[in-house]
């Protein structure tokens, strides 16, 4: 029995909308932040010869696509046998957060240490984009860049988490499952939106901004880049037909305490916002209690988690303590 864990991450320059004629393939380079703590947790153990193989995502997630990516996983790492699945996440259950980063990257790490030939973290990184593009991004800490591409440079760690402390909160404004996937929206998106193309030559401009701001750890750089790109992000897909709005009121709500708080009190924080209704929000460590106070009264937010810059994906002899009072026994 194999046990491996993977941090989440937040999106700095977004990833929206895949390369034309291919599956899998990202339209244009996007960098993140993996997130410490928010983490998901894979078992892998073999099931005798025969068997079919047994896949669970606890709480409930896609178990076909699960199935599948298994499937893709053991042919492409040459791992004969069946086997038996789990995938859990620390979020709290009610948080409402996309886990698919964190879950399809600790499960390629997982995947991984059953191969007869230790596989390299990048085809464990393009493994990993099959179940969810952003996954690959997981596969590495700190400050992540995934580029359009199959070679071994195509995901690349731009900064070690211990690079820029930065903290990162995950504001939960609901707990209902997102309207419309991801990849259904990019889809949607580049088939339908006038914007699309104008997204494309905007996110350049984007990326240039946040790799200076990230070897200079300059928030003032990275705050208004990070904030722009996840504007038109959203602007690009409201432009959709039929429209994707992923925000509720209280996301909104949120975007404008940032905005208060640092034009009247002068206090840098800085928003961005993924294929959904939660704020990520960025401020320098000695910022935290004052932006978290401000924002988790406002009305709509359910919760507020704090994460930083965290670490890649480990393999575990055992489940982590998150996880063990259920799993204790691989049951
Ligand atoms: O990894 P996917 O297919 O769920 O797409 C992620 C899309 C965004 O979260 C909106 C942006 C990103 O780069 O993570």
């Amino acid at each position: 029995m194999r046990w491996a864990v993977a941090n989440a991450n937040v999106a700095l320059v977004k990833y929206w909308g895949k390369a034309p004629g291919c599956e899998h393939r990202p339209a244009t380079t996007s960098v993140s932040v993996t997130l410490e703590n928010l983490a998901s947790a894979a078992r892998v153990e073999y099931r005798p010869p025969g068997a079919a193989d047994r896949v669970a995502w606890e709480p409930a997630g896609p178990t076909q696509e699960l199935g599948r990516f298994v499937e893709l996983g053991r042919s492409r790492l040459g791992i004969d046998r069946p086997l038996d699945v789990l995938v859990t996440s620390n979020f709290p259950v009610a948080a409402g957060l996309a886990s698919s980063a964190s879950a399809y990257a600790a499960l390629s790490t997982a995947l991984g240490s059953l191969a007869p030939e230790p596989p390299r973290t990048d085809r464990l990184a393009a493994l990993a984009r099959r179940g969810s593009g952003s996954a690959c991004r997981s596969m590495l800490g700190g400050f992540v860049q995934w580029r359009p591409g199959d070679d071994a440079g195509a995901v690349t760690q731009l900064a070690p988490a211990e690079h820029w402390p930065l903290q990162v909160l995950v504001v939960v404004t609901s707990t209902l499952p997102k309207r419309v996937p991801s990849r259904e929206g990019m889809h949607r998106t580049r088939a339908t939106s006038p914007f699309f193309d104008a997204w494309l030559i905007a996110t350049e401009q984007d990326l240039t901004a946040v790799r200076e701001a990230v070897a200079s750890r300059d928030l003032h750089l990275l705050g208004p880049a990070v904030e722009r790109n996840a504007l038109r992000m959203h602007a690009t897909a409201l432009g959709a037909d039929p429209p994707l709005l992923y925000w509720e009121a209280a996301t909104v709500a949120v975007i404008r305490e940032v905005w208060r708080l640092r034009e009247e009190d002068g206090v840098p924080a800085f928003f961005t916002v993924d294929a959904g209704p939660q704020v990520k929000v960025l401020c320098e460590p000695v910022d935290a209690d004052r932006v978290a106070l401000a924002l988790a009264s406002l009305p709509g937010v359910r919760r507020l988690l704090r994460s930083r810059p965290g670490g890649a994906p480990r393999l575990l002899p055992g489940p982590p303590a998150w996880a063990a009072p259920r799993h204790a026994h691989g049951s």
